[in-house]
């Protein structure tokens, strides 16, 4: 592949996207970004803040315009998207016109909704495990739309599974 294409990890929250890139920027030697991140920077506004207050649609305009900003702005080569990102087909199309090339990291959703319980990140879309299953279960054919697919099990680091992707997606 083009060395030089960018990548955006998709996958549901709790299946570690955030580290899975922050060593693939490291592995890679390259900058990467945060969308989750970029849209509390930018709104100066928890994303909780915003689903519980505003409500999921408003949400997903301000995530949509915070996307084409980073595509349109950064030259960071790695994006970690948010969970719901992919899923939205007005992203998808905005990813793909980029040449972003996607990757999910796709797990079960007991690995997921471990690390949900366990994580101190609030997330209001995943406030009870029967909510979060049903999330789960209606997005799988939506991530597996990604370029590549990456599984992931309880047992690899985020470093080795962001050393599999390096190896894979870049020989
Ligand atoms: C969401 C996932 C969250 C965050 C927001 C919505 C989703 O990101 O963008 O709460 O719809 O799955 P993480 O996947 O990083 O938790």
């Amino acid at each position: 592949m083009d060395n030089c294409r960018r990548i955006a990890l998709t996958g549901f929250m709790g299946v570690g996207k955030s580290s899975v890139a922050r060593h693939l920027a490291q592995i890679l030697r390259c900058e990467r970004i945060d969308l989750d991140a970029f849209i509390e920077k930018s709104t100066r506004r928890t994303i909780a803040d915003i689903i519980t207050n505003d409500g999921e649609p408003a949400y997903r305009v301000i995530e949509t315009e915070n996307l084409t900003r980073v595509l349109n702005e950064s030259e960071s080569r790695i994006l970690s998207l948010g969970g719901g990102t992919w899923t939205i087909p007005c992203n998808r199309d905005l990813i793909v016109a980029n040449g972003v090339v996607t990757v999910w990291l796709e797990s079960t959703f007991e690995h997921c909704w471990t690390n949900i319980s366990k994580s101190r990140k609030e997330r209001p879309l995943a406030k009870n495990k029967v909510a979060a299953k049903k999330l789960f279960e209606s997005r799988q054919s939506i991530y597996c739309l990604a370029d590549w697919h990456f599984i992931i099990r309880p047992e690899f680091t985020s470093y080795e599974i962001a050393a599999q992707i390096a190896e894979q997606v870049f020989s």
